[in-house]
């Protein structure tokens, strides 16, 4: 294919550096996919704005764009601090307490503050405690419900909102909060076109949002939902969840504060290939262009993490505080858009390619979509083109992992959209082909207008027949480009 096309897709999440439209236009046109609204932080109006700007310039440029809401998830937060920063010095004795409780009474100890009611029935001596990410580290003493006092192991600056991790401690909190209801009827009622569920331990957690969303848009049940895998009890469920979400996200940040480091490379690799096996989305995300957030040049472990990320086989990538807070949003995405390419370009030599599971789909949808990958190949088409209503003929094409993109055509906004999330797919909206002649038409002028056409190039088609039917696909076509009836 000799136009510029990359498979796999670039999330960014929005933020103050990249919520105005100027900046948005930049990042869309340097080739973001996914815009991700993450609602751990913004208002509704804030998200509302930036969603409307997202359906504008998605319009404008004629570029499909999903957005995806990202719930905050049960996650404890310090509280609002008296003086920011607090500064921790390693071996100083500090004490927490829920703040809803009353302050400790020992005026020359310092004391936190924190959003979880529970914390004096969760801590336990020889406990650890992590503040920022793990930037700070405590070691539970003793507990005197409601405080809890704590030996500081790794010191530093601590501020007013930031997360708190008891690793190896299973939290008995409800995994769908008041809040992510509130937000998520929020989302459902802007229309996003998928939606994250962060800190998910099992399907029930899974299948819990799936059950909200039906209660609160019945005609909405199809939304995609991605579990972010951020806790160790999601990778001993990693089965059973991948099965009831649509997609999943390696969440490495949180899951690299629960886990130790060294563990997350093999989770990474483990998740992928098992999203892959069962045809499910899968976005590799959290600190990929790190040092870009205040460099212009990231680090060359973050450039070997993001080609490797692509080599493992995910579908996307993901910037987080790159292109939210940080000072170099657009050429973050640029960066990204660069190593992505280059590494694509030796897929076929380092890239692992998970074979999708046999047994649960194999139906006329799955075998003609590997029938059509190797025709592809054989043939050495320009493209495959895919006609889809719910998508997931598109997202059996993109899971088959051909060499050549695929031009997924269908006449439904909510498809087109959602299919930018997946590997390789270019979404087209087209108004509903009910002949093989119109649908050719529309493959043509879609393929003229990406890329200069050869004479005698050939694109394989596949839909369902009889055309117009809406049924599963069952018919393949090898057309050659110009011959068109
Ligand atoms: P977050 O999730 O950015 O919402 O924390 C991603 C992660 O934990 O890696
Ligand atoms: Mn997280």
């Amino acid at each position: 294919m000799n136009f510029h096309h990359r498979n796999v897709k670039i999330v960014a999440t929005m933020g103050p550096a990249s919520e105005d439209e100027a900046t948005l236009r930049a990042l869309i046109a340097a080739g973001v996919d996914v815009v991700r609204l993450n609602f751990s932080h913004g208002t509704h109006e804030q998200h509302a704005a930036v969603l409307r700007r997202v359906r504008e310039i998605s319009h404008r440029l004629g570029k499909a764009v999903a957005v995806l809401q990202d719930l905050q998830g049960p996650k404890i937060r310090v509280g609002q601090l008296p003086t920011e920063p607090l500064s921790l010095k390693a071996d100083e004795t500090v004490i927490l307490y829920p703040e809803d409780a009353s302050p400790p009474k020992e005026a020359d100890t310092k004391a936190i503050p924190v959003d979880f009611p529970d914390l004096p029935r969760v801590a336990h001596p020889g406990g650890r405690i992590l503040l920022d990410d793990g930037h700070l580290e405590l070691h539970t003493l003793t507990v005197d419900k409601p405080w809890v006092r704590a030996k500081v192991v790794l010191g530093g600056e601590l501020r007013s909102h930031k997360g708190i991790n008891f690793p190896g401690t299973p939290l008995d909190i409800p995994g769908f909060t008041a809040k992510d209801e509130r937000d998520l009827a929020f989302g459902l009622k802007q229309g996003v076109d998928a939606v994250a569920v962060s800190f998910v331990r099992s399907a029930a957690d899974v299948a819990r949002v799936r059950q909200a969303i039906a209660q609160m848009a019945p005609e909405r049940t199809d939304l995609p939902i991605i579990a972010k895998l951020e806790r160790p009890e999601a990778l001993q469920n990693l089965h059973e969840i991948i099965h009831a979400a649509d997609g999943v996200m390696v969440a490495r940040g949180d899951l690299g504060v629960e886990l130790p480091p060294q563990r997350v490379p093999i989770a990474q690799k483990e998740i992928i290939t098992m999203a892959n096996h069962h045809a499910k989305l899968v976005i590799t995300a959290t600190q990929m262009l790190d040092s870009m957030i205040h460099a212009p040049r990231p680090t060359r472990a973050e450039a070997s993490d993001v080609a490797n990320a692509v080599f493992d086989g995910t579908d996307a990538v993901m910037l987080s505080g790159e292109t939210a807070v940080g000072d170099y949003p657009v050429e973050a995405v640029k960066m990204m858009d660069a190593i992505v390419q280059e590494a694509e370009g030796h897929f076929t030599q380092w890239g692992h390619l998970a074979e999708m599971e046999t047994s649960a789909t194999r139906d006329d949808a799955r075998s003609l979509t590997r029938a059509a990958r190797e025709l592809a190949h054989e043939r050495d088409v320009a493209a495959i083109a895919v006609f889809t209503q719910t998508g997931r003929t598109a997202i059996l094409m993109s899971k088959a992992r051909p060499r050549v993109p695929i031009f997924a055509f269908t006449p439904e906004e909510s498809t087109y959209r959602r299919l930018s999330m997946y590997w390789g797919v270019i979404p087209q909206q087209v108004p509903f082909a009910n002949t093989v002649e119109t649908m050719l038409r529309h493959v043509e002028a879609a393929l003229r207008a990406t890329t200069p056409i050869e004479p005698g190039q050939q694109v394989v088609v596949i839909s369902g027949f009889p055309v117009g039917a809406m049924r599963p696909p069952n018919f393949a076509l090898l057309h050659t480009v110009g011959e068109a009836g």
